[in-house]
């Protein structure tokens, strides 16, 4: 019997993970899904509904439970949906703070000796306002919660900075996530993320990954969720990735233990590369998106076994590989993203597109009777595998070039 599977989740990232499963013979179901999920089983939800979630796995009664996003795991969806008895890849809500509170992550690295941005928590906009203005360094600011990945400001000089804070702890542009502020140092180097599957005790990597935040070609114009991907980043070597492991990832597995709140599920280490060594950037607690369209596409092994060995703590340290090569991956967004624009523009080319031999995983889209149409800022995304990322990246354009909808945006250098 094929075993049943439920991802919470609307993304690119739902949609290869999905696709990855199934790969694996397992029956998905995804909720609420997109377009292209609909080649499984979508079910509608709202995941800031914690008790119809709930509802929804007692109806579907899976053998094992995905969470994509973040904001559900801060909130306690694992906690709730493992107290219904279910298997759940993903931490619980005191695990999930290593995302869900800046200023928690950072005190805990400071405490193992983690290599990261020196940096001081604020609670108070005053003193946070007589710090920057004592300082002469670029600074970074951060909205302690949880803002949509909006909350980082960076800033070049204290007048920036003073602008910045009173943005965050008073007109209170991200709500409570403002009312504590974490002021750290620029870092400088190639950022790169490595993604750890973890079952509270053992560690699993799968390959580092690279994306491209801003807008337009060579790095330029506004921040957005990612614009592309590739895997492996080239500026991670195989010892600089057990330094990682032995460094950062091993010991916080250990101390998460040891206070009561063992980290389960995979653990995004967002890393900048510096003169001195990898420094941590940040933790995400879940899949990166786009990093996972391009690590998924390069996964051997049985994946679901390893998802569902990281939700019971029975994670077997080598039970799977990443197969040899490389990938990259494309976003295909609508006209006008990060702002909002038009939608239900017609899809047309995902079919030539596959047979270019890229797969293609949707995010804002949707079926509407016979059309496949526009329906969010990132539409696709279009991922390769090659021997190299140069090769993958080749295919990944070909094949883009398949598709159209109108008002479609994409970057030309990805992976480049
Ligand atoms: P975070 O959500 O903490 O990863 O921050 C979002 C983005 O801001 C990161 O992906 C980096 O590009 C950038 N960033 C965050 N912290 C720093 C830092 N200390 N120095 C330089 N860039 C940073
Ligand atoms: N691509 C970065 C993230 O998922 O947070």
């Amino acid at each position: 019997m094929n075993e049943r599977v439920l991802i919470l989740g609307s993304g690119a990232r739902e949609h290869a993970l999905a696709w990855r499963l199934a790969k694996d013979g397992a029956e998905l179901h995804i909720a609420p899904g997109n377009g292209g999920t609909l080649a499984f089983e979508n079910h509608a939800l709202d995941l800031a509904n914690l008790q119809a979630t709930k509802e929804l796995a007692r109806k579907l009664d899976p053998a094992l439970i995905v969470v994509g996003p973040e904001a559900p795991l801060v909130a306690g969806a694992v906690d709730l949906l493992e107290g219904s008895g279910f298997s759940v890849f993903g931490p619980r809500r005191e695990a999930a703070r290593l995302e869900g509170s800046k200023a928690y992550a950072k005190s805990l690295m400071e405490k193992l000796g983690i290599p990261t941005a020196q940096s001081r928590t604020f609670h108070e906009l005053e003193q946070a306002l007589a710090y920057v203005r004592s300082s002469d360094a670029p600074l970074v600011l951060k909205a302690d919660g949880l803002a949509a990945g909006k909350g980082v400001l960076m800033t070049r000089s204290p007048q920036e900075a003073e602008d910045g804070l009173r943005e965050l702890m008073s007109e209170r542009r991200f709500g409570n996530a403002g009312d504590v502020v974490v002021i750290e140092e620029t870092l400088i180097g190639p950022e790169v993320s490595f993604h750890v599957l973890c079952d509270g005790t053992s560690a699993l990597p799968l390959d580092t990954a690279q994306d491209h935040k801003r807008l337009l070609d060579g790095g330029v114009g506004p921040n957005t969720g990612g614009m592309g991907s590739f895997s492996p980043s080239p500026h991670v070597s195989r010892r600089e990735r057990e330094e990682i492991l032995r460094v950062i990832v091993r010991p916080l597995l250990a101390e998460m233990e040891r206070r009561g709140a063992p980290f389960r599920g995979v653990l995004f280490v967002g890393l900048m590369m510096t003169s001195v060594g990898p420094k941590v950037l940040e933790f995400n607690v879940r899949f990166g998106d786009p990093e996972t369209q391009s690590l998924m596409v390069r996964l051997a092994g049985n994946f679901f076994e390893t998802l569902r060995a990281c939700a019971t703590g029975t994670l077997v340290a080598n039970a799977m590989g990443l197969g040899a090569g490389a990938s990259a991956t494309l976003v295909l967004a609508s006209k006008g993203y990060p702002a909002s624009g038009p939608r239900d523009l017609e899809i047309r080319g995902i079919a030539g597109a596959e047979a270019m031999g890229a797969q293609v995983f949707h995010a804002g889209t949707r079926v509407d009777g016979t059309r496949l149409v526009t329906a969010g800022g990132r539409v696709l995304s279009v991922t390769a595998s090659g021997d190299s990322v140069r090769e993958a990246r080749k295919v990944a354009y070909r094949a883009a070039a398949e598709i159209e909808f109108e008002g479609m945006q994409y970057r030309t250098d990805i992976g480049a």
